[in-house]
């Protein structure tokens, strides 16, 4: 079986085109895997990321026939038996630097400027069982950008974005954090809670089910904003 895929490229100067590789499919075989073997047989110049390779690091989120995916999480193999050509591109929603590779510059600098982790602190740092519970799912976050890419508020205006608040979310509910009045300040004027659409489609492409418009609305409620 041949798998065949459609990558679209971009120089360093700001140049588009789509470029067809075809890869002979292996048992086993992820989109990594085959963009690793384009690049070492057939085309070195091909650029994306990657780094774990396990679903861990989420750096080699692409956007594949349209949705998000983890490139070293997504099989192959029915795309081999089916024969379908698979559409490759970078992430939406950020500026291409090339080739796959898409610049995250902006969002980290956000993360940063807002403070998004917990301070130090000298009392017992230790979280009770059904809290940890509670707030488990949205530390799941890999920030892998899928979300951020799949949402349709994100290019309006100074929205933060669902993953800005999955991380908030976190620090809200998490008993170290003090600053809570700050964090919701954040999630309101910062983030623009309100712009959420609800429409979901965060929930559905993030690949470790955080469920960050869930959260979103959970913030909602506890501010008292959904009736
Ligand atoms: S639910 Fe909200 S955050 Fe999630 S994709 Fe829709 S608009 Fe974006
Ligand atoms: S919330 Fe999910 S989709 Fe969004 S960055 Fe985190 S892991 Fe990825
Ligand atoms: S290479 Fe780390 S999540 Fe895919």
């Amino acid at each position: 079986m041949v798998l065949r895929l459609k990558i679209r490229r971009q120089e360093a100067s700001g140049k588009a085109y789509y470029q067809i590789f075809e890869v002979p499919y292996e048992e086993g075989m992820t989109l990594l895997s085959a963009l690793q073997r384009i690049k070492e047989d057939l085309d070195p110049s091909l650029g994306f990321r990657q780094f774990c390779r396990a679903g861990i690091c989420g750096t080699c989120t692409l956007t594949v026939n349209g949705f998000p995916k983890l490139a070293c999480k997504e099989q192959l193999l029915p795309y081999a038996l089916f024969g379908e050509e698979i559409l490759i591109e970078p992430l939406k929603n950020f500026n291409v630097l090339r080739d796959l590779v898409v610049d995250n510059e902006s969002f980290v600098e956000k993360m940063k400027s807002l403070n998004l982790w917990i301070k130090e602190r000298s009392t017992d740092p230790r979280i009770p069982p059904e809290l940890s519970k509670r707030i488990e799912t949205s530390a799941d976050c890999i920030l892998c950008l899928a979300c951020q890419s799949y949402c349709p508020q994100v290019l309006e205006e100074d929205y933060a974005g669902p993953l800005f608040f999955a991380k908030l979310y976190r620090l809200y509910e998490d008993p170290r954090e003090e600053a809570k009045a700050l964090r919701m300040r954040q999630a309101v004027v910062e983030g623009r809670l309100y712009h959420c659409l609800s429409c979901n489609k965060c929930n559905l492409v993030c690949p470790k089910e955080v469920e960050p418009a869930t959260l979103i609305r959970e913030l909602m409620q506890v501010m008292d904003v959904v009736p």
